[in-house]
């Protein structure tokens, strides 16, 4: 697996998003609201940056699933599990680990407006602009990448590879081969079995 997103980029880049939300907080009640499961790592570091700099959000999780076949989302936004915190007159950061067709946010977002929140905002990790096949720009965003399918920090491949604390690009050959991956800032010889084209990955 090829490293795109080392661990300390990441832990860089996710104190500066939490920076701009701090500033943009207009001090009303924050709700976080996470999209499960891809989000939970960007989440956590999140929360704790966003600690630091005095905010007291409080935390709750929604789940997605698209209905579709193969990588591109096309079929529709079903929402499988809800928030069940009060969203009402509250502002709500939607938090999610990449944005790819936009579909998926752009679904949420409109369902924490009908639920009567004051302003949702959105941020993502990682944003394929090149994907896009709705109109939806993320609030904050980590960084923009090619599309090429990712994994790590969170993100799955068939639920494999959501533990690596670093972002890497998933390889599109069969067989085995060595390959050098970043693991704690250390760079290590690893065998990596490498997987069957993401064409056939299943969306979360
Ligand atoms: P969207 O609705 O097409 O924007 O899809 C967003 C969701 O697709 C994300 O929350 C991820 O679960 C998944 N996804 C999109 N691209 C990737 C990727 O490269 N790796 C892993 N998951 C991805
Ligand atoms: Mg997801």
């Amino acid at each position: 697996m090829l490293p795109l997103i080392t661990e300390l980029e990441i832990r860089l880049r996710v104190s500066q998003i939490a920076e701009a939300i701090a500033r943009d907080a207009d001090g009303r009640g924050l709700v976080v609201v996470a999209v499960l499961k891809g989000a939970f790592m960007f989440l956590a570091d999140l929360l704790r940056r966003l600690a630091d700099l005095g905010l007291e959000p409080r935390v709750d999780f929604i789940r997605a699933a698209s209905y579709g076949s193969g990588t591109r989302s096309k079929g529709q936004i079903k929402i499988s599990l809800d928030c069940a915190s009060p969203v009402k007159g509250r502002t709500v950061l939607l938090v999610d680990d990449i944005v790819d067709s936009g579909r998926t946010l752009s679904r949420l977002q409109r369902h924490l407006k009908a639920k009567g929140a004051a302003r949702v905002q959105t941020c993502v990790l990682l944003d394929k602009p090149s994907r896009r096949e709705v109109e939806f720009q993320p609030d904050y965003v980590g960084f923009e990448i090619p599309d090429r399918f990712v994994v790590g920090y969170g993100m799955d491949f068939d639920e494999r590879y959501r533990y690596l604390p670093f972002i890497g690009i998933l390889e599109e050959t069969r067989g085995e081969r060595r390959r050098r991956v970043s693991l704690n800032g250390a760079l290590s010889q690893v065998r990596q079995p490498l997987l069957e084209h993401p064409k056939s990955a299943p969306r979360a």
